[in-house]
């Protein structure tokens, strides 16, 4: 077995991890000086000539080169880790899949003030009060160190290898939490196979005394049912409830049945609801939380790529009447968003490439790496190929889109302000969607067209460099997104832009792309949104270069 120690720097990861393996005859190898040696530089020199990017891309490679974890269950190798290593996604896949991760947590006021009395250099800390970069660094990063087993940094290394040896006997989880993290809008927690494991804890935190488990007939099969017996087996009685499937789940009559179910079960305002699904289940699972009995907890747990990107973050809950689309509906944030990626595996193909439609708009809000993951692997995970969910790759992007998410909602839950850039792209995609009366096209592929349409209003206000903008259209293009014209007739998707929820005061705020990111405008002109539309709907074949036209 490894054993992996994280931690904030002066946490004691390599004093720790020396005794560990010296007890155990084992190993050790502290990440930092591996690289240095295959570097051939001290730290301090490579961050002073090349820059913390390059540092950290010599990092990922020596994580890279400790090559399989060692499913020995003797104790094998010990690894300390610089205190950013796990910032990575890719290295955090690495460093806990199948090995034992320990955090060495210790207040940032004993951490930093050990560093000032240490001789190492540490590049991020250099030239600043120890405690206050340690701070910034523990807010920054506890989210990365939280998934590991977590032990106190006391001064003494001792009690802190004698804590670890106690645990060490239970052997490396099977599944890899990746990201744990208290935040304004609930706890969030994104892994693979941690989805019973994460349910229980949250319904011991809410000190629950049942799980009340909420899905559909597909969803039950390839993920409630497994969820329910690990439950089971943990000592919780279960209740099962069931919805329609897909967006059948969001209508007025099956809140009602919902809750009628709710009473008959007695449901107190204390218990918790935990709803599994895609985007359609936890939108209505949501709403009957924010509605019965004015409100009990939900935990959110989506089994696609859509829910998990973005549908079950961020509160918004729905149904639809027939007069339209989430027409009903309220803000009710879970007490947890449980993020799974293993569920993703039985997700049919059509379903992971539409989701990518979202995640591309994600990645022009301003996240380079994302946009170079789905650059690279987009069109292997729109496939279904296994290659991205072995590396991680599926996991780094659920994990950047959600969390990019979180950032936007807790400083907006509302949507005053910045929460609306996410809406970048749908403005003629939801037009495109109600056109198409929201069944020949799925969502995320409606975005991608909206997509197109936002690139050519910006090129046409010359907001965009052309550059950009043939980028992301090559991007979809190679998705196969937003490719052939939808069957909607322009002058459908036109009315349905004219009554969009975005309106405010008589004006349509349209989030529009820009260099490096985003900014909202109401001062759109009409050739400008026609440009849009024509591009949107593919029938001007110029807006596949990036470049916009003008005629309608
Ligand atoms: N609240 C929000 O902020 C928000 C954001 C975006 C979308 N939405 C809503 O989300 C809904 C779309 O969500 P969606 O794309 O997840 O679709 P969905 O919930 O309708 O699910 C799509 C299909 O996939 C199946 N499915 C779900 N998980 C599966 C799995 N793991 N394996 C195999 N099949 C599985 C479902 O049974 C369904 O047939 C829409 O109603 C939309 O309005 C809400």
């Amino acid at each position: 077995m490894d054993v992996v120690l994280v931690g904030l720097p002066g946490s004691g990861k390599s004093a720790v991890g020396r005794r560990l393996a010296g007890r155990h005859h084992a190993a050790f190898i502290d990440l930092d000086e591996l690289l240095e040696l295959r570097v051939g530089r001290p730290v301090p020199v490579i961050f002073a000539e090349e820059g913390e990017a390059a540092f950290r891309r010599y990092e990922r490679e020596a994580v890279l080169s400790l090559g399989p974890a060692d499913p020995d269950p003797q104790v094998r190798r010990v690894i300390a880790t610089g205190g950013g290593a796990v910032i990575d996604p890719r290295n955090r896949w690495l460093l806990y899949r199948g090995r034992f991760a320990v955090w060495l947590d210790g207040a940032p006021e004993v951490l930093g003030h050990r560093l000032g009395r240490s001789s190492n250099v540490r590049p991020l800390i250099v030239g600043r009060d120890p405690v206050a970069a340690i701070r910034d660094l523990a807010a920054a990063r506890e989210r990365f160190y939280a998934p590991a087993l977590q032990i106190g940094a006391t001064a003494q290394i001792t009690p802190i290898v004698n804590a670890l040896e106690e645990r060490i006997a239970d052997g490396p989880a099977r599944s890899v939490m990746l990201l744990r993290a208290e935040t304004a809008i609930g706890r969030v927690e994104i892994g693979q196979g941690i989805a019973a494991a994460a349910i229980g804890s949250a319904l011991r935190r809410q000190q629950a005394r049942r799980a009340i488990l909420l899905a559909e007939p597909k969803t039950w099969e390839v993920a409630g049912a497994g969820i329910a017996d690990a439950l089971a087996a943990d000592g919780w009685p279960v209740e099962r409830i069931l919805l329609p499937r897909g967006e059948n789940a969001k209508r007025i009559r099956v809140v009602e049945q919902i809750c009628r179910e709710l009473a008959r079960l007695h449901v107190d305002r204390k218990e918790t609801l935990v709803a599994i699904g895609g985007g359609a289940l936890t939108d209505a699972a949501g709403f009957v939380a924010a509605s019965y009995l004015r409100g009990i907890p939900i935990v959110q747990v989506p089994t696609t790529l859509v829910g998990q990107i973005d549908a079950a973050l961020g509160g918004k809950t729905a149904v639809d009447i027939p007069e339209g689309k989430n027409l009903v509906g309220a803000f009710h944030q879970p007490v947890a968003f449980v993020a799974d990626v293993a569920f993703l595996a039985t997700l049919p193909a059509r379903q992971l490439r539409a989701a990518l439609g979202e995640a591309v708009k994600m990645a022009v809000l301003g996240d380079e790496r994302l946009f170079e993951l789905i650059e690279e692997d987009g069109e292997a995970i729109a496939r279904r190929d296994k290659g991205p969910s072995e590396s991680g790759t599926l996991a780094e992007l659920v994990e950047r889109c959600a969390w990019a998410k979180v950032e936007v909602v807790a400083a907006d839950e509302r949507e005053a302000g910045r929460r609306m850039t996410l809406n970048l792209g749908h403005t003629i995609g939801h037009g495109i969607e109600a056109a198409a009366g929201y069944s020949s096209i799925l969502h995320g592929e409606a975005v991608a067209y909206g997509l197109r349409g936002a690139f050519a209003i910006a090129r046409a206000l010359e907001m965009v460099p052309a550059d950009r903008a043939a980028r992301v259209s090559a991007l979809l293009d190679r998705l196969g997104l937003g490719v052939t014209p939808p069957a909607v007739s322009r002058e459908a998707v036109r009315e349905h832009i004219a009554t969009d929820k975005k309106h405010v005061l008589g004006r349509l705020n349209w989030v529009l792309p820009t260099a490096t990111g985003v900014v909202v405008r109401s001062d759109v002109p009409a050739e400008a949104v026609a440009a849009g539309l024509a591009a949107a709907l593919r029938l001007t074949p110029v807006a596949n270069t990036g470049e916009a036209s003008t005629r309608p």
